[in-house]
């Protein structure tokens, strides 16, 4: 019977106990938050209709249930990204579900280079605004009006406050700037990072921008965190991999995840 069921039924039918409030998706570096989940389930993507195959390495394919604090939530371990096989839209059910299971409020992490000298690798940056260089859209192919979303304030200015109220109380620096979406997955050239830096970005990623549209397409308020790994092409001697990523992720890993149960803690 359960085979017939959707993801959201499934969850809801399996696990009626957990009702989660906040959803996070877990970008790479971002993995310990899971343990500061109390009480959890696992449940395997595998188990969840329309859920993504994990084909990163670094990225789990588990979804979280339980509560960080007093908060219920539900914790994408492992996301799909649109340079995977160019679809832009591959996180719509997973997101629709989280919504259909009582999510409020969803959370968005990623790995990313900086492109401002202030901003060091190991830094933390919360995202106040996006640029969608690639001008792909998730939303393609919807009908109606309401497809027409309105981007402004699209990171929530009321959960951005507490975000910095927590990182500032806990001693943790907080940066807040703007993400810049490149498709991916090869890196940006130096050319391209000296175009971002005039265009307004201060940070650049593979991930997170379809994720927010697909969100405030719902109606859900966001909140997402950078945590940076890497300058970006052409702003250090350093040349990229993802496995210097992932290295670099792990060093700050812990503070980042630590900031970010006791911000859930909080919301
Ligand atoms: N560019 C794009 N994505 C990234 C980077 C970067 O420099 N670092 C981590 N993810």
């Amino acid at each position: 019977m359960t085979n017939e069921m959707n993801a959201a039924q499934k969850l809801k039918a399996l696990y009626p106990q957990h009702k989660p409030r906040i959803a996070v998706v877990l970008g790479s570096g971002w993995g310990g938050l899971t343990g500061h989940v109390v009480d959890p389930v696992r449940v395997p993507y595998a188990e969840l209709p329309g859920f993504p195959e994990a084909t990163v390495q670094g990225h789990g394919g588990e979804l979280w249930l339980g509560r960080i604090g007093q908060t219920e939530v539900a914790v994408m371990s492992g996301r799909k990204h649109a340079y995977e096989d160019g679809v832009v839209d591959g996180m719509r059910l997973p997101l629709e579900t989280l919504r259909d299971i009582g999510c409020e409020a969803i959370v968005l992490t990623n790995a990313a280079g900086s492109l401002r000298p202030a901003m060091e690798p190991c830094s933390l940056m919360l995202i106040n605004d996006y640029i969608n260089a690639t001008q792909r859209s998730p939303l393609v192919g919807e009908m109606g009006s309401e497809r027409f979303v309105d981007m402004k304030d699209a990171y929530d200015p009321a959960l951005r406050r507490v975000a910095h109220e927590v990182a500032r109380e806990s001693g943790t620096r907080l940066h807040e700037g703007v993400y810049l979406w490149s498709f991916g997955p090869q890196f940006e050239t130096p050319a391209e990072i000296r175009m971002f830096e005039r265009m307004g970005a201060d940070a650049v990623g593979m991930s997170t921008v379809p994720e927010t549209i697909l969100a405030r397409r719902m109606g859900l308020p966001v909140l997402a965190f950078s945590l940076i790994t890497n300058m970006a092409a052409g702003l250090s001697g350093e040349s990229l991999s993802h496995s210097h990523t992932l290295s670099q992720a792990r060093a700050a890993g812990d503070t980042a995840s630590g900031l970010l149960a006791r911000i859930i803690a909080n919301l």
